[in-house]
């Protein structure tokens, strides 16, 4: 199912208050969206900077629990891992009978981390886009598809306030495809832990056999991604396909890809995706992530300073600044 422009209206959020709880990449995104479609918003968050940035962008800033106190609609918008503590804390015992709690990634309840109570509807709304681009594209007149799901439908009308949301937020603009939590946790898990290794695996491999084969590194990366011409070739990819946006590309250039394409062995890639799916499928994979948490995120830093001090690495932050490439 998907839901557009013309599918959607405000009038389930008229007389509501609608509270945004975290105010950082999608929050404060989120928050200036609704706001600007008309929609009664205010912010829940503990004193820190993000408090002061909301201040200082004109909204009414309470404590997450307050915030949750007065709003009838919650869109929990702090990191997943944090978000089980402070719901058990601030946000469940300050939700009443016929609010509505909306995710922005399905991850906490798939997982039963949270598990609110019976008489809230439970909702998600999970643009499929960093914050800052969610609100480009909203001031720019367009908007970011989202995925919504209803898990839990105690007033009735759930469905309708999830999509007014996702309404508020410029998704409608785009589209809005309907599904359900579980769903929206394992194709997300899937990008990140199934298709992001890959491409970057595919990177790497590339910079060790020409490197190894003499082409310059600071030339195989400029090549790979830093100049952004594969960058340009997804966007193109994203509006007109795969294959089509191959007209863009010399003929030389066509049938070396397609040739590449078709002669290529898919098979031990398919089985690296079936086991990151077996892993976020059982469970298994957001243990381990709950005990990473618990224990300091010590493998977390090691495997990020393992990368951070390679050659691949090294070589890119060098090209990066040789080029006057960065940029924040
Ligand atoms: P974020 O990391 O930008 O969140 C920062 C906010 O959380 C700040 O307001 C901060 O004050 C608050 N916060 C951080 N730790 C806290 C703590 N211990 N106690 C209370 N407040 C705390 O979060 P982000 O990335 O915007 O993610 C929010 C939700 O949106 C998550 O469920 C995430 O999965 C989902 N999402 C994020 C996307 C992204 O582009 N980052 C894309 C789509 C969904």
């Amino acid at each position: 199912l998907i839901y557009h422009e013309t599918d959607a209206t405000l009038g389930p959020l008229d007389e509501k208050i609608v509270a945004v709880v975290g105010y950082g990449n999608q929050g404060r995104a989120q928050a200036r969206n609704m706001c600007d479609s008309g929609v009664d918003v205010i912010v829940g968050n503990r004193e820190d900077g993000s408090h002061e940035q909301a201040t200082a962008d004109g909204f009414e800033v309470y404590s997450i629990a307050d915030a949750t106190a007065r709003a009838d609609v919650v869109l929990l918008l702090i990191p997943d891992e944090v978000q089980p503590e402070i719901y058990q804390r601030d946000i469940g015992p300050n939700l009443e009978a016929g609010d509505t709690l909306v995710f922005a990634s399905g991850y906490n309840v798939t997982y039963e981390r949270i598990d609110p109570a019976d008489g809230i509807d439970v909702v998600l709304v999970a643009p499929r886009m960093i914050g800052t681009v969610v609100r480009e594209l909203y001031e720019d007149g367009r908007g970011a598809p989202a995925l919504l799901a209803v898990e839990q439908d105690a007033s009735g009308a759930a469905q309708s306030r999830a999509l007014a949301v996702a309404h508020a937020v410029g998704a409608t603009r785009s589209g809005v495809v309907e599904t359900e939590f579980e769903t929206e946790t394992r194709t997300d898990l899937m990008s990140e832990q199934g298709l992001f290794p890959v491409f970057a695996s595919a990177l790497l491999a590339r910079f060790e056999v020409e490197t190894e084969a003499g082409v310059p590194p600071a030339v195989t990366l400029l090549e790979s991604y830093l100049s952004r011409e594969m960058a340009h070739i997804f966007e193109k990819c994203a509006t007109q396909g795969i294959v089509s946006q191959m007209d863009l590309h010399s003929q030389t250039s066509q049938y070396g890809q397609l040739l590449g394409l078709s002669e290529f062995d898919r098979e031990p890639i398919r089985e690296f995706m079936r086991e990151r799916l077996a892993a976020i499928d059982s469970g298994e994979f957001a243990d381990e992530w709950a005990d990473e948490q618990a224990s300091g995120y010590e493998r977390l830093s090691s495997l990020r300073e393992g990368y951070e001090s390679s050659e691949f690495i090294e070589t890119e932050q060098a090209t990066l600044d040789a080029f006057g490439l960065r940029k924040d």
